[in-house]
């Protein structure tokens, strides 16, 4: 397992989790999800996996990581706490999950959205979107698709690159079970999908996800610590077993989505 000693401090993050910009030891910052945030600590099992999951089929996510949090690092930063409905409580110590921020914060420009004329521009953005779908497919990825988009502040006008975040609700949140719905997923904004012609459009992601194994599929879990998992840390195993289960399932699903209401793929004939 890779753990990571958070060293300092940075700043807040926006989002319902309250996550928070931590320094590492390893020198890099990490965007910190806590096992006490307002969501679910599930949360945190659920960003682990779906990294992993991620990495495994090849799509740019950001690293995860296990940052250790000391009680004094808490001790010592007011600003690290959450607010639970009206109350205020402090951020955990201990494990919780990180996200690699890409580069140095003062140096890399990080956005949230992007207008289309730059958003057309973005490195590898058609793969990053049609892989990220049939991942949300596969995982039932139960919020909006969002990514982040980053570039050197001091390179103006070069492409930003794309990193696919937040998957703290696939396997629909703390419940590890899988709603399906053709309309789920489909990123708002359509022109990242004007490439999709068919089915094989979604390559490679489609087939590494139906060919992957058993095998891969545990070594995604096989450290991550039963306090992330809530109640019932075995329900871990049966998530994995049925992600397995789904993995040949996903060609249908992307069949569906084109055919729903949304009709999210204009050039697919
Ligand atoms: N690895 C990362 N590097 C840089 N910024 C990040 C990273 N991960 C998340 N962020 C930023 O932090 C914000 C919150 O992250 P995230 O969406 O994962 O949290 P959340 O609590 O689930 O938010 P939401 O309210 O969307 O549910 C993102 O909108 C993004 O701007
Ligand atoms: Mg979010």
């Amino acid at each position: 397992m890779l753990r990571i000693r958070a060293v300092e401090f940075v700043r807040r993050m926006r989002g319902a989790s309250q996550p928070h910009l931590l320094r590492c030891e390893d020198g890099g910052d990490y965007v910190v999800k806590f096992q006490n945030n307002p969501q679910h600590v599930r949360v945190l099992a659920n960003e682990m996996l779906a990294g992993r999951l991620a990495l495994l089929i090849g799509l740019p996510v950001p690293l995860p990581a296990f940052v250790e949090v000391s009680p004094e690092l808490i001790a010592g930063n007011p600003l690290l706490e959450l607010e639970i409905g009206s109350r205020r409580e402090r951020c955990a110590a201990g494990l919780q999950f990180g996200s690699r921020f890409p580069g140095i914060p003062s140096q890399t420009l990080v956005v949230d959205f992007l207008p289309d004329r730059l958003l057309r521009r973005v490195k590898d953005l058609a793969p990053t979107f049609l892989g990220a779908f049939v991942f949300d497919k596969w995982t039932c990825n139960c919020n909006g698709r969002q990514a982040i988009f980053y570039r050197s502040v001091d390179q103006e006008g070069s492409a930003y690159s794309a990193a696919l975040i937040d998957h703290g609700f696939c396997f629909n949140d703390g419940d590890w079970s899988f709603p399906d719905s053709p309309i789920r997923g489909i990123y708002p904004r359509r022109l990242v999908y004007e490439s999709v012609r068919g089915l094989q459009s979604f390559e490679p992601f489609l087939s590494r996800v139906e060919n992957l194994e058993t095998s891969e599929l545990e070594s995604c879990v096989h450290d991550i610590p039963a306090e992330w998992c809530g109640e019932q840390p075995p329900q871990l195993l049966r998530l994995i077993e049925r992600l397995y289960e789904r993995r040949r399932r996903v060609r249908q699903a992307l069949i569906d989505a084109r055919n729903s209401s949304l009709a999210p793929f204009p050039n697919w004939a």
